[in-house]
């Protein structure tokens, strides 16, 4: 048989009329696929990350299904293919030490394989930043599907967020406002639809990132899980992918530095998750785009959020779709936006925005009247923080964003949850929670518990807020005035290890310093003094430790920061 396209990447594999070729084709053909099911045709890779210990992600069979159907219907031959899922709710230490792990899955799993395009199927927190940062290292053209969010949550007749009602319950049963029995009713009421997580938690603000960057078909950010347009809109990703392998459209024509500045801004607007800051930094490093910390204050920090939304406001995704979705927000912070930033439907993003309606301004403000001004993610530095750390002004208290306290210090997460409700504890509601040793190399994996509890004697009093930092991150769906990704983190010997309970800790959002008031010589003479903790004594973790960047750059390791491109000459025969 002539092939179609001898010049088809999958060819090297299928179009070969030699031994190898018999092995790649028979192969394949056990699975029922007919003599031309290798002629050529573009053969789509469907990188599935369904698991059933990642609920977020367990509809993903059916998902793929309608991409399949979309890449039939375009002349495609479907391939789908597993990788390293992750469920944030259940891998432990936590899902965010396994994200490069995953991203390693795929690369390999897309270069190795005859595959001349990819969709991938992405839901869950990290497994959306994994796969950007496997295909992106790989470059072939690739669309991002998300799994997208569930309904909303609904609880004794009020609507209730997943993750930010959690955190809100918890601490209103320690307050004893709140009973262990209606606690646990509200455990099916909360998450009770297929999808992931539908706050503007870390899941939805990654969609939206996708969309933003224009690696995913227009309304892909919202859409729920469970409304049959988000089959549909698999379908549609299952066809266009099959005609960008025709037009050769891939990643470097995409990702750009307008496709990340775009997202900074759209993350502002949208009232997105800290966790955008470190996945940006490691996708725009794999694909080789200059972006930086810094890049966030300057681009988002001065610009309002428009969306009404939890953990900073009061609606939820579905809600957030109904209104207008993603699109309704870009064409409203259109003239900040790089509007000729190509997308993968082959328009940019101006034309896809142009007629965006809203259909609910409760929900999707106006850049006239935000629902929240100054509200893209603040970078804060000073000599408790030389490489920087993040805060998120609009999830944070007003009254807070400036202040100065004492440090109460906690050297790990066991010293944490050891202390934090002992009544003698030295605190009070006017004092500064240090966290150590939850940063990259320390948790390891930079977990999400900066959002620490109050202490329960600080919450009976009906304070709701005190200023916290650690090195760790914290959930898409918290909230509260919490500094994160302190950098260098204290496990290796950054200036968090030195702080000591009782020293001064100034924070002041709006000149973006992070002070700890301790004189030079004191602070040289603890770390004279300091001990670094043991490593991870084998396996992924040390590599891990060994190799991780720190927060300000991204938090990838360090051998896998760029790209390989997708050629492999060598045979496997
Ligand atoms: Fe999966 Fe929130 S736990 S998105």
């Amino acid at each position: 048989m002539t092939p179609k396209n001898p010049k088809r990447r999958s060819q090297a594999w299928f179009g070969k009329q030699d031994r190898d070729g018999f092995v790649h084709r028979s192969w394949t053909k056990k699975d029922g696929y007919p003599d031309d099911s290798f002629d050529g045709r573009p053969v789509i890779g469907i990188c599935n990350t369904w698991s059933e210990l990642t609920p977020c992600n367990s509809h993903f069979r059916e998902l793929a299904e309608f991409v399949k159907r979309g890449v039939l219907e375009a002349g495609g031959l479907p391939l789908e293919f597993p990788v390293m899922s992750l469920g944030e709710t259940q891998l432990r230490p936590t899902a965010m030490l396994f994200r490069n792990l995953a991203s390693m899955d795929v690369e390999e799993s897309i270069r190795g394989n005859p595959i001349d395009g990819v969709v991938l199927l992405m839901g869950c927190d990290k497994t959306t930043p994994a796969l950007m940062m496997g295909a992106a290292s790989c470059g072939l053209p690739t669309i991002g599907l998300s799994g997208g969010p569930m309904l909303n949550g609904k609880f004794r007749g009020k609507d209730i967020g997943s993750g930010t009602g959690v955190w809100m319950m918890s601490e209103m049963v320690r307050a004893g406002q709140m009973s262990q029995q209606e606690f646990t009713d509200a455990e099916s009421c909360m998450n009770r639809s297929r999808g992931h997580c539908m706050t503007m938690g870390t899941a939805s603000t990654m969609a939206g990132m996708v969309e933003a960057m224009g690696m995913s078909l227009p309304e892909n950010a919202a859409i729920p899980a469970s409304d049959t347009r988000r089959n549909r809109l698999a379908q549609l990703t299952g066809r266009r992918i099959v005609q960008m392998v025709e037009e050769d459209l891939g990643m470097a024509k995409i990702m750009t530095r307008a496709a990340f500045e775009n997202a900074i801004r759209v993350n502002a607007a949208i009232g997105g998750s800290t966790n955008a800051v470190i996945h940006l930094l490691a996708m725009a490093g794999r694909m080789g785009v200059e972006l930086s910390l810094e890049d966030w204050d300057r681009l988002g920090s001065h610009l309002p959020c428009l969306v009404n939304l939890q953990p900073s406001g009061q609606y939820l995704m579905e809600d957030f779709y109904y209104a207008g979705g993603l699109p309704a927000v870009m064409r409203e912070i259109a003239p900040l936006l790089h509007l000729d930033a190509l997308t993968v439907n082959g328009k940019t993003l101006g034309e896809n925005i142009r007629e965006a309606p809203c259909y609910n301004r409760d929900v999707i403000k106006t850049t006239e009247e935000p629902f929240k001004e100054h509200a893209g993610i603040a970078v804060l530095k000073g000599n408790l923080a030389p490489d920087g750390a993040v805060i998120k002004p609009s999830a944070a208290s007003p009254h807070l964003l400036r202040h100065r306290g004492r440090a109460v210090v906690f050297e790990n997460i066991e010293d944490f949850h050891g202390r934090i409700d002992d009544d003698d504890l030295d605190i009070d509601e006017h004092c500064v929670m240090v966290l150590k040793n939850c940063g990259p190399c320390g948790y390891p994996g930079m977990a999400e518990v900066g959002n620490m509890p109050l202490p329960r004697k600080v919450l009976l009093k009906g304070v709701t807020d005190m200023v916290r930092i650690s090195d760790a991150r914290m959930s898409g769906t918290a909230y509260g005035t919490v500094v994160l990704h302190t950098s260098p983190e204290a496990s290796i010997g950054g200036p968090l290890a030195l702080v000591q309970d009782g020293d001064m800790i100034e924070l002041d959002v709006k000149e973006r310093r992070l002070h700890l008031d301790v004189a030079d010589d004191e602070l040289r003479r603890r770390k004279a003094q300091w001990v670094a903790p043991e490593p991870p004594a084998r396996g992924y973790a040390r590599l891990y430790v060994n190799h991780v960047q720190q927060a300000h750059l991204g938090a990838d390791l360090d051998f896998l920061v760029g790209g390989s491109g997708a050629n492999v000459p060598r045979e496997s025969h």
